[in-house]
């Protein structure tokens, strides 16, 4: 008798398209080939891809698997250049790569910060924010009567908003934004990723000196204020990485939610309608179903098992990467059903991940939620005709493969109501 040896046959491959062209067909096509995938990133990087929504919810929430980049094998053992660009949103030095009680340590000032209720203390000055800039907004139509609602409103707010809360200098508001965008590319070089990397420390050092001489009524000032306290104190590098993690990731995910959800209204007239009918609660669900419908975070990366475990029936070793797709599985059709791809604010069922799961959920979502809520309701009510100049097949996706939007959305105001 001989022994018989099960092999498993490996997952088939994909590539994830760094232009970010097809983002949901892309996620349908990983879907089709099973739960549980593997991938390539740019570079050439292998990845698993867990396309189930219940599984990538567990998985999220499964204490045997990290995001602490020290466990990534492959980065171990040298395959990953160091000059990958997309090591700018793993290895990291804060919240966001560390796991257990190292983890809670670097979260609990962020969560603190961003209680429901501190988070609608900003309401009048995101109110005052968003006023100023629908006033001049039509300053920026051209002369084919079209304006880049994008570039001179969703774009920049939310940096302005977090980087208030921050404390960053007004001066250097267009130069974060330059290296955040720099960072979200995919086709960022890796002599860009480095120069980045580099100018800002440069530029956080600059900050923490400033307000350690002269503290503000800031961020930054209460963060430095605070440490050293007790046990939860943080590095230098750590309170780097922590600030810049807060200002890159409330800026582009939030310009994408406001981006995205005026998109799908303004090709989707009858849910428009019900709007325009409706009260805070309807701009709500408007809100949850792009969150749902059309999620700001594509694909993230990383997890990391720190032992083997299964799922969906596949093992995946110790030591590999996991990507996240959180845009694709919000729209599993085990999940939502058979019409998973209608953007339908009268969905039943409006729970998401679009800010992923487990203990490192997002701690922005009260935020990001309260400038959604002001800056729509805002924009449709300042210009009741807004619509789209372009058709909206025309649009370019933002190149990246964590960012889920477009790079312009071009309208007509129509007549403001003052
Ligand atoms: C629509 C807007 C936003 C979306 C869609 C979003 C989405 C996400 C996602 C998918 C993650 C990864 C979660 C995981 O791995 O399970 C995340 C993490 C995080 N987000 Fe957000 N985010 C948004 C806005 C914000 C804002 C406004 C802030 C703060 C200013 C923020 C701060 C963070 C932080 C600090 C983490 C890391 C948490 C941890 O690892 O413990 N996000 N976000």
């Amino acid at each position: 008798m001989t022994d018989s040896v099960v092999v498993q046959t490996p997952p088939p491959l994909i590539p994830i398209d760094p232009s970010g062209a097809d983002r949901h067909g892309e996620a349908a096509r990983m879907r089709e080939l099973g739960p549980v995938i593997r991938a390539v990133l740019p570079g050439d990087v292998q990845t698993w891809v867990v396309t189930d929504y219940a599984l990538l919810a567990d998985l999220a929430a499964d204490p045997r698997v990290g995001r602490d980049w020290r466990n990534w094998d492959a980065l171990r053992r040298g395959e990953v250049p160091e000059d990958w660009p997309l090591l700018s949103m793993i290895r990291l030095n804060n919240a966001m790569a560390r796991d257990g009680a190292e983890h809670r340590r670097l979260r609990k000032p962020l969560t603190r910060t961003f209680t429901r209720a501190r988070v609608e203390r900003l309401r009048p000055r995101i109110e005052e924010i968003v006023n100023t800039m629908l006033d001049d907004l039509p300053n920026h139509v051209g002369p084919d009567g079209v304006v880049d609602v994008r570039k001179h409103y969703a774009y920049p707010f939310p940096m302005q908003v977090i980087c208030e809360l921050i404390g960053v200098p007004e001066a250097w508001w267009p130069r974060f934004r330059e290296l955040i965008d720099t960072v979200i590319r995919a086709d960022t070089t890796a002599e860009e990723y480095l120069t980045t990397q580099q100018e800002r420390h440069e530029l956080w050092q600059r900050l923490f000196a400033m307000r350690r001489a002269e503290p503000a009524d800031d961020l930054t000032s209460a963060m430095i204020a605070v440490n050293g306290e007790d046990d939860d104190t943080l590095t230098d590098d750590e309170l780097e990485d922590t600030l810049w993690m807060l200002v890159a990731a409330g800026h582009e995910t939030s310009i994408s939610l406001i981006v995205n959800a005026t998109r799908a209204l303004l090709t989707h007239p009858d849910q428009l309608a019900l709007v325009r009918d409706g009260d805070a609660e309807t701009w709500s669900k408007v809100i949850e179903e792009t969150l749902r419908w059309d999620a700001p975070v594509g694909n993230f990366p990383a997890r990391f098992p720190t032992e083997d475990i299964t799922v969906g029936g596949v093992t995946i070793p110790k030591g590999d990467a996991i990507l996240a797709p959180w845009s694709g599985v919000n729209r599993d059709p085990a999940k939502y059903g058979p019409d998973a791809d209608r953007f339908d604010i009268t969905r039943p069922n409006q729970k998401h991940l679009a800010f992923g799961g487990g203990p490192h959920v997002c701690v922005g979502p009260a935020l990001a939620r309260l400038e959604a809520a002001v800056a729509l309701p805002s924009l449709f009510g300042r210009f009741p005709d807004l619509r789209l100049a372009v058709d909206s097949a025309e649009l370019t996706a933002v190149p990246s493969i964590f960012s889920n939007s477009v790079t312009s959305l071009p309208v007509y105001l129509g007549p403001s109501r003052d």
